[in-house]
């Protein structure tokens, strides 16, 4: 008879301890630790010499074929992927509930269904009805897709080794659970082993799994952080819900480099693909309003512009207030403190709020110039001249240092019809000639206000 041990598992981070806690010990967040009950196996078996049938292999030995990719039909997707799904990889798709995780599965399942690819849509979420609802908001499907209601992993299996399709989505993880545990489906236990499950499918018989998972700040369930080791791929979906944009990024991948994004847009018909996210962020910017400069950040090989804007008034209180919102909150106040001490404008009396205008959160170093050059005009209440962009990181001693990528960003905002670029003077030393927009090398913050505002 197996003994049953009881062992506290952090919802968060999925650190173990043998008692309860209020606060977790690696995670530090406060009322994740939940009971579950592990059975132990007896483990005093030993292998016989004859049972090990493994052999090992030379490296050089081995034979690769050409990874077979399949496409997804949405090129944002397939980047972040890094060019398509690799047969029997298991790739996590997180996100917050309700960002549109299953809108995105069932458009691709849409799209590889009309390239006749065997598909099975796994949901423990929603009847078929409602997925019937939902497919109905995106298109007309293909017959190579069929559809599953079922929470039971055995159940799940035995489907899987029946009717062997391509690929497989499972909506969502947290509902999965497998009988021979007893906790509740979605804890850490469960959601771990019914990964593992699926991860010896993907990998027997060669099939690609989309998983789902919501995280939530609450920690009521597991989030997919427990599971980020066990997969092949982790993308997160993110945004704001109330901004219509949604950014899909890769956090690991086995099969391409994780920092490109996907960028989408959620319509009444489901997600659409923004091909150029500059336009995009851009989208209703003021005109002669001070406190308002387009900066370029790179997101993996894609140049990004963006609006920075910056309010600085005169604080009320003896304690100024500071916010930030899309950049790093103390990267803002060391900008300020640069400022301050290095262009001389006192901002130790001012309440300042910045903000990256679209929602999106950005967190380059070149956009510090960008940063700098907002406060300083919304300061002196000088707007900038709307044809300029800046990138540009800025040093401690006030000094605008190089950044990688010159060349794209410059050809990025030469395209979207800026006139001029301010840009750290190593940085423009190493371009070749570019015409069509003017470049204006800057060695400090000083330089870059005395020649804008
Ligand atoms: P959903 O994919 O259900 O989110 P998740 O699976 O991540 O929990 O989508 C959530 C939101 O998207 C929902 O609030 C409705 C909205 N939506 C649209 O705006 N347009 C559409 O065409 C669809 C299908 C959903
Ligand atoms: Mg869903």
């Amino acid at each position: 008879m197996a003994k049953e041990k009881i062992v506290f598992y952090c919802q968060s981070c999925g650190a173990e301890s043998s008692k309860w806690m209020g606060q977790c010990p690696s995670c530090k967040e406060w009322n994740t630790l939940v009971e579950e009950v592990v059975s132990a196996k007896k483990g005093n078996k030993s292998i016989s010499r004859q049972e090990i049938k493994a052999k090992v292999t030379k490296i050089k030995d081995i034979k690769t074929a050409e990874e077979a990719r399949i496409p997804t039909g949405m090129a944002e997707l397939d980047r972040v992927l890094g060019g398509g799904i690799v047969t029997g990889s298991m790739i996590l798709v997180g996100g917050d509930p309700g960002i549109g995780k299953s809108t995105l599965l069932l458009q691709v399942c849409k799209n590889l269904a009309d390239a006749s690819r065997n598909i099975l849509y796994v949901s423990g979420e929603e009847s078929l009805q409602q997925i019937k609802i939902r497919a109905e908001r995106i298109g007309e499907f293909g017959d190579s897709l069929s559809l599953l209601c079922e929470t039971n992993l055995e159940v799940i299996g035995e489907i899987v080794k029946r009717d062997l399709p391509q690929i497989v989505v499972i909506d969502s993880i947290q509902t999965m659970y497998n009988e021979t545990i007893s906790s509740a489906p979605g804890s850490v236990s469960q959601v771990r082993e019914s990964t593992g499950h699926l991860l010896q499918m993907a990998k027997g018989l060669g099939i690609a799994f989309f998983i789902i998972g919501h995280v939530t700040k609450e920690g009521v369930v597991a989030g997919p952080r427990v599971l980020e080791h066990m997969v092949d791929t982790v993308l997160y979906f993110e945004g704001d819900r109330h901004a219509a944009y949604r950014i899909l990024r890769g956090v690991k991948n086995r099969f391409g480099s994780t920092n490109e994004i996907g960028v989408f847009e959620m319509r009444s018909f489901g997600l659409e693909e923004v091909e150029n996210p500059s336009e995009f962020m851009l989208g209703g910017k003021p005109e002669g309003a001070s406190g308002s400069v387009v900066a370029c950040s790179m997101e993996g090989s894609r140049p990004i512009l963006l609006e920075v804007q910056a309010l600085v008034c005169r604080s009320n209180f003896g304690m100024p207030r500071r916010t930030a919102a899309g950049c790093d909150f103390n990267r803002v106040n060391l900008l300020m403190a640069v400022l301050e001490k290095r262009v001389g404008l006192k901002l130790g009396t001012c309440d300042a709020y910045v903000n990256i205008a679209g929602g999106i959160k950005m967190n380059e170093p070149a956009i510090d110039l960008g940063i700098v050059l907002a406060l300083a005009s919304s300061y002196k209440n000088r707007p900038v001249d709307e044809k300029v962009i800046c990138f540009g990181e800025v040093g401690l001693s006030g000094e605008v240092r190089a950044v990688s990528m010159a060349e794209q960003r410059i050809l990025e905002a030469k395209k979207l019809g800026f006139t001029a670029c301010i840009l750290p003077e190593a940085a423009k030393s190493a371009l070749p000639p570019i015409d069509g927009i003017r470049l204006q090398a800057v060695k400090s913050v000083k330089d870059a206000i005395d020649l804008l505002i």
